[in-house]
Parts: C-alpha cells; structure tokens; sequence
C-alpha cells in the first residue's frame, strides 16, 4: 500500500525550516569564505553527471532540516512503493513504473498486478528495435518501393515533447539519410508545413498516442492519411488504401484495439502500459522515432542512462541522494524562499528543447492543489519551469535574473566536450562558450557590491543600477558530453526531483486531471463554431461574443 498521504506543513521540521529561513541572511560570499570546503562538501556525482549545489542558499543546517522533511514527509518510503509497483498513482489507481522501462535484461523478475513486467518490455523493446533496424537497412519500404527518408512522429504531449527533444538533444547520432519530423497541434498549419516539401512515397508516419483518442493526434493522423493517398494517388478502394496505411504508418499506443479501428495493422503497432504515465514515456516505445534515428544500440545506452540514475535514487542515503536533494532545495526556495518560477539553462544548443519537456514533467505533475487523498493543500506546489539555452537567455531575460526582485533558482547544464570544436582564428569557441557558463553562475552566486562599482570609476548617480546583489541560487550539472546515456541521466535525474517534490507536499505526481475540463469544453463549443445556433447561445457573455466575432471575421 502506498502511505497516507500527509499535511506537510504539520511535521516538525516544516516548523524549523520555517524558522531557520526567517533567521537566516543569505550570505554566499560570507559562507564560501568562512568555509574552504563547502564546493567539494556540496558537489556530488551521479553516473555521468557532476552536480554542484554549493551555489545554493542552504547551509549545512538547512540540509540537515530538509532531509528530515523528506523522512518526516516519507519521500523514500513512497520511492520504494513506486518501485515496486504499488499504485501510487491513487486518483487513476495504477501503478507508476516508467523505471522499469529502463532495466536491464536478467534482473529478479518484476511481477506488477499480475504481469511480468520485465518479459512484456523487453518483448515490446525488441520488436521496436526490429522495426528499427528494417526502417535505418532500407528493408522497410513505402508502397512503391522505396526506402524511407523522413519519419514524421505525430503525437502531443508526452507523445511529442520526449521524442523532439531527444531527436534534437542527438543530432549527431542520427543515422544518414534520415530524417525525423514532428507534428503535433491541432492547427492545420503544423501539418501542413511539416509535410509539404516531403515525398510520401519515402514517408512513414508514426501515430503516437497512449489513449489514442486523443483529438489532436487523431486529426493529424486522419489528414497525414489523406495527404498519403493524396500524394500517392491511391485509388479509392479499400484495399489499395489499406495497403498504403500498412507501409507508411505504424502507430504506438496502449489501446491497440483503437489502433486496428484507425485501420493500422496491429503487427505494426508497438504497445505500452497504463503505468507509464505520458511524461514519463520517452523510453517507451513513444521513443520509437528516437530508435528509428539514432538506432537499437544507442536507443540502449539510452535506456542505460536512466537506470543508472534510478538505481543512483533508489539506493544512495539522502545526504548523496542528488535527484532527493535537488527536490528538496526545489521545496526549500517554493515553500520558505517564495520562489514562483525555476529555471532550467542548457548550455547545448542541442538541448534547446529541453525545458519544454521538462515544462510538461514537472507542471504537469506537481501542478496540484488537492494531496492525493482529496483533502486542500495547505501550502504552494509546483513553481512553474522554463527556460532557454545559454548564451541566447543571457541577452534576452537573465537582466531579470541578476537584478530583478523575483527568486528565480536556475539550473546551469553544460558540457565538458563539444560534439561541434569549432575554432575562431585560434580560439577555441567552446571554451567561449563554457566561459560564460561559468561566469554567469559566479556573478549570481557573488554580485557586485557598490565598493566594486565604485572601484571601476562609475559616477556615483549609476552605482546602485551596476550593483549585483549576488545570492542567487543556481545548481551546475556538468556531463563528459552529450551522449544518448548522459541524456537518459538528465531526464531520470528531472523525473526524480519532480518525485520527490511530489512526495513532499503528499500530491498525486502522476495523474493530470487538469488538462480534462478544456477538452470537454472544446468539444462543446465546436459545433458553436460551424452553425449550431443552440450551441452557440449555450455559452457565456464573453465566449459566445469572442465566438461571435471569430465568425464575422473567418475569411
Ligand atoms: O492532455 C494531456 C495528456 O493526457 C498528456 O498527459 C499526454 O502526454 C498527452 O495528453 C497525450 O496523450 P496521448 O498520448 O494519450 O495522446
């Protein structure tokens, strides 16, 4: 069973951090002063990963009060139930194992609600890597014969998000002569602009939908299937069209009976499991486009890199548990600091997706204000994620970061080795490149006092505008390079601070109840929109004049 969900703030070490954050003074150039040691004492690693937290506003105390939260607020109890397979997930009861996406062959066999879960991934793990390799060998072919060059995910969500931005995060592992593309809203622009320099007869679309009833993937799908036997000039006969959807679709999903509905063979479909939520999906067979490119054994290493940092979670103590402490300072800065917003920075420009996804992970999990045992929350939750790569964000919002009045604690990611070691006239840029990552943290970190200011000869009536207060927290997590592992590592090291803090305030981090509501509506106001004069009296002031509107002014 999973444990009683819990009212954070009535545990004692809620009230001590309260009072810990009330009395303290953040002092990062006091403290690093007083203490040599406190960088190599704060910085940890977890597989590839180094990860410095010496940059944050917390003293050996502060740790020391969040790690009783954690075992106050039994955040490594419910660590083990997920695990296991308990169903954590209370609201939709299942369980919540994307961790076992990940293990490897051989272990003690997982059996979860009757299944062995190890068998049925490693089954489904080993027919999309025979897909794969027939799409990357040019065994499989489009209707005409030809081999196929572009695959187009369509999919949203956690079937989108994952896919793009680990296809983007490893460009330069892609297999030669493919090509991914992703389609994912509604607006017919997407559509229409991913596909029309494309050659069907070389495109293979995947469907990638968990429920596959999702409105969005399902319309896309219908008009990729036309634009197919468009292109294709497929007669209108069943079988030439059933014939055609077989060679250029295949389709992902839990719900392989809808799959067969839409007319794709389920011999061409790939399956998960409920207990993968869809954010937690990329290492499913929702990482089918990221197979087909960067190929089975990389597709692998992948999948390596997220056990290492699972088993990294499961069994370090907390005080060298980094996903567990990262999730506890995430507590720390939206729970006693007042922190509204975190922000992730990838120093990799082929990470420019990456706070996309990771704005779906975190805010789609702990974007709660009920606990997973329906009473209210009694303090703030999720704090909303974003972000942009270095060195772009720094001409554009880090002005706010370094002189603002908002708290916004920010992760710097960076890399040691270039995939790309350009040089300009005998510089090596990546170096320029690191350099800024490494002096935006330290200008965070430690300001600029107005001594200093003064110091450079600054006329006195712009002093207080060039002074930087410092004590701004960031996190470092700094890799070897960019390898299909180290990306694994990244994203379990996300899925376990997003855990983690779920675990703490006692909500449900694995259901999204929230995203149902405007679903419905749209569904209700569709017909609103194409003369359902009943429909459209139905709504509200506001609604039925912007509707109103929109109909007087559609060309
Ligand atoms: O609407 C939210 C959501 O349910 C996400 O949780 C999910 O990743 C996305 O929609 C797509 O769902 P599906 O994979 O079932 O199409």
């Amino acid at each position: 069973m999973a444990a009683a969900s819990h009212d954070p703030t009535t545990t004692a070490a809620w009230s001590a951090l309260g009072a810990h954050g009330d009395a303290q003074t953040p002092d990062l150039r006091g403290w690093f002063a007083a203490d040599p040691g406190r960088a190599e004492r704060l910085t940890l690693d977890v597989a590839d990963l180094h990860v410095d937290l010496s940059k944050n506003l917390v003293t050996d105390e502060t740790l020391h009060l969040l790690r009783q939260l954690a075992e106050q607020t039994g955040v490594q109890d419910r660590l083990r139930a997920m695990f296991a397979g308990e169903h954590i997930n209370v609201t939709e009861d299942r369980a919540v194992l994307h961790t076992a996406l990940r293990r490897p062959a051989g272990l003690d066999p997982l059996t979860v609600d009757g299944q062995d879960v190890d068998a049925d991934v490693q089954a489904e793990l080993a027919k999309v890597y025979a897909f794969a390799e027939k799409v990357r060998s040019g065994e499989w072919t489009g209707v005409t014969g030809q081999r196929i060059e572009t695959v187009v995910n369509i999919g949203i969500g956690g079937s989108d998000l994952g896919p793009v931005m680990a296809y983007e995060a490893l460009q330069a592992y892609v297999h030669d002569g493919l090509t991914c593309r992703f389609v994912s809203n509604i607006d017919p622009t997407d559509l229409d602009e991913t596909t029309k320099d494309l050659d069907p007869a070389t495109t293979l679309f995947i469907v990638a939908s968990k429920t596959f009833g999702t409105l969005e993937t399902l319309t896309n799908a219908r008009l990729a299937r036309q634009w197919l036997w468009d292109g294709l000039a497929v007669e209108d006969a069943d079988e030439a069209r059933r014939s055609a959807v077989a060679k250029h679709f295949v389709a992902v999903s839990t719900a392989l009976e809808k799959v067969a509905d839409f007319g794709i063979d389920t011999e061409n479909a790939f399956g998960f499991w409920d207990w993968v939520g869809g954010r937690y999906s990329v290492d499913s067979a929702i990482g089918t486009s990221l197979a087909v490119a960067i190929g089975p054994e990389r597709f692998a290493e992948f999948l390596a890199g997220f056990h290492a940092v699972d088993e990294h979670a499961r069994t370090t103590p907390l005080e060298r548990n980094v996903p567990l402490l990262m999730g506890l300072l995430n507590v720390w800065y939206v729970n006693f600091l007042g922190a509204q917003t975190h922000a992730v920075l990838p120093y990799s420009q082929y990470l420019h997706r990456f706070p996309a996804y990771l704005q779906q992970l975190t805010m789609e999990s702990n974007g709660k204000s009920v606990r997973w045992d329906g009473e209210a929350v009694t303090t703030d939750t999720g704090e909303v994620f974003w972000g942009e790569p270095g060195t772009n964000g720094q001409h554009a919002f880090y002005q706010l970061i370094h002189q603002g009045t908002r708290l916004i604690p920010a992760d710097f990611l960076a890399f040691a080795t270039p995939q790309h070691p350009l040089s300009d006239g005998g510089t090596d840029v990546h170096a320029l490149f690191m350099a800024n990552f490494f002096a935006q943290t330290k200008a965070l970190a430690f300001g600029k006092t107005a001594e200093e200011v003064r110091a450079e000869g600054t006329a006195e009536d712009v002093v207080q505008a060039r002074v930087f207060s410092g004590n701004r927290p960031t996190t470092s997590i700094m890799a070897p390079s960019l390898t299909p592992s180290v990306l694994g590592q990244l994203i379990a090291l996300y899925e376990h601070i997003t855990f983690t803090q779920g675990a703490v305030w006692g909500i449900d981090s694995f259901d999204q109840w929230g995203v149902e509501l405007g679903k419905q509506l749209a569904l209700q106001i569709a017909p609103a929109l194409t003369g359902d004069a009943a429909a459209l009296e139905s709504q509200d002031s506001s609604t039925k004049a912007l509707i109103d509107w929109y109909l007087q002014h559609r060309s």
